[in-house]
């Protein structure tokens, strides 16, 4: 379930630290209000059951990659520098089936030559990309990655699915990362990663992969969407986020008691609370911004980093604990300490 040896940190010694960090959502805000004119929910529910109130979506014609290079640039900026040797995009929602959007993304940055690949691990995206991330720096391939989540999940919800439409959001978050020693601001900590595939179809897009296409037959135009299982999917995302957070914290060396910050992937308002709950970390030390950008998929968490960051909910010297879980499954939870930086 780890990536991490044990007690430890990534065998050459050279962490991936975060050096700059940047976000993006689009500019159209749906509220609750639009929803409820057009879907057979009310405000009521949404709130209750999700948190959210409003959210932003892309307007036609934007595509992921507009939301990753935004934000991309955002993080070059705060990191004081466009110099990076790799760019790694962690989404659901890529321009194309085929070939990867990353390469695009780089290239729109003016980073044309680096090694550029996209890694799907749904909502679980941004720290899957740590970890490739960091590999890349561990290795030596890079001494400087852009790390970019985002997703533009509206584009693979059904507009008429009340239990999906509701929820999901689009936006983009990054940092940039650098090689760094493990006890430095900023270094990111052992990471928890766990995957069960064989719970698959509780978050699923069921068309437009080799499967469907193996059988030579159009696939009917509603498994285009995107489809989640919500009830069944609440319950595994709290026991493996609460798991992965108690065993990232451990292979810290931290307490749970020492976190300052929580910033777990804002999936639903009430699973946040409850994994909060069961760690016994108070309200006050939680991280949220699910309430105006609602569920983001793979770009939830450094979305949330950099607007805390911006807003100062978030501030240097601080101990955080990141966790996230979604479609996959798969899940995972890492720490580092906030460093000091401008983040945009
Ligand atoms: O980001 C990746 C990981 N995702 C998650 O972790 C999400 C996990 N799940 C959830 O967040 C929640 O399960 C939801 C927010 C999706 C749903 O909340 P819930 O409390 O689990 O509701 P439910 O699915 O059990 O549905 C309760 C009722 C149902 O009606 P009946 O069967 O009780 O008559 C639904 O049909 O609520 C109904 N319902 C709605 N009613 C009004 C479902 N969606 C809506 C809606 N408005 N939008």
């Amino acid at each position: 379930m780890s990536t991490a040896p044990e007690g430890g940190q990534v065998p050459t010694g050279r962490s991936a630290v975060v050096a700059g960090i940047g976000s993006y959502v689009p500019p159209d805000v749906v509220t609750n209000e639009d929803l409820t004119a057009r879907l057979d929910t009310s405000d009521e529910w949404i709130r209750s059951r999700t948190g959210i109130a409003t959210r932003h979506v892309v307007s036609a014609g934007t595509a992921t990659s507009d939301l990753a290079v935004e934000a991309g640039r955002r993080a070059l900026k705060s990191a004081g520098s466009a110099d990076v040797d790799a760019v790694v995009l962690a989404t659901t929602t890529p321009d194309h089936p085929c070939p990867a959007t990353a390469p695009a993304v780089a290239a729109q940055l003016g980073l044309s030559d680096v090694p550029a690949f996209d890694v799907a691990a749904v909502c679980t995206g941004f720290l899957y990309g740590l970890a490739s991330a960091g590999g890349l720096i561990a290795t030596g391939i890079a001494d400087r990655v852009l790390l970019v989540a985002a997703d533009a999940f509206t584009t693979i919800i059904d507009p008429e699915d009340r239990t999906t439409a509701v929820i999901f959001a689009d936006g983009a978050g990054a940092v940039v990362l650098r090689a760094g020693r493990p006890d430095e601001p900023g270094a990111v900590g052992p990471l928890v990663l766990g995957s069960d595939g064989s719970l698959a179809d509780l978050i699923e897009v069921p068309a437009g992969g080799s499967r469907q296409r193996s059988t030579g037959r159009g696939a009917p135009p509603e498994d285009h969407f995107f489809r989640m299982r919500g009830r069944d999917t609440y319950r595994h995302a709290v026991e493996r986020m609460t798991a992965a957070s108690r065993k990232a914290v451990e292979r810290r060396g931290w307490k749970l008691a020492d976190i300052d910050r929580f910033a777990a992937h804002q999936a639903n308002a009430r699973i946040l609370t409850a994994v909060a709950d069961r760690l016994l970390i108070p309200a006050d030390r939680q991280l949220s911004n699910i309430e105006h950008v609602g569920n983001t998929g793979g770009a939830s968490i450094p979305l949330l980093l950099s607007q805390a960051a911006q807003d100062g909910r978030l501030s240097d010297g601080q101990k955080v604990l990141l966790t996230a879980f979604g479609g996959g499954l798969a899940w995972g939870a890492t720490t580092l300490t906030w460093p000091d930086l401008d983040p945009f």
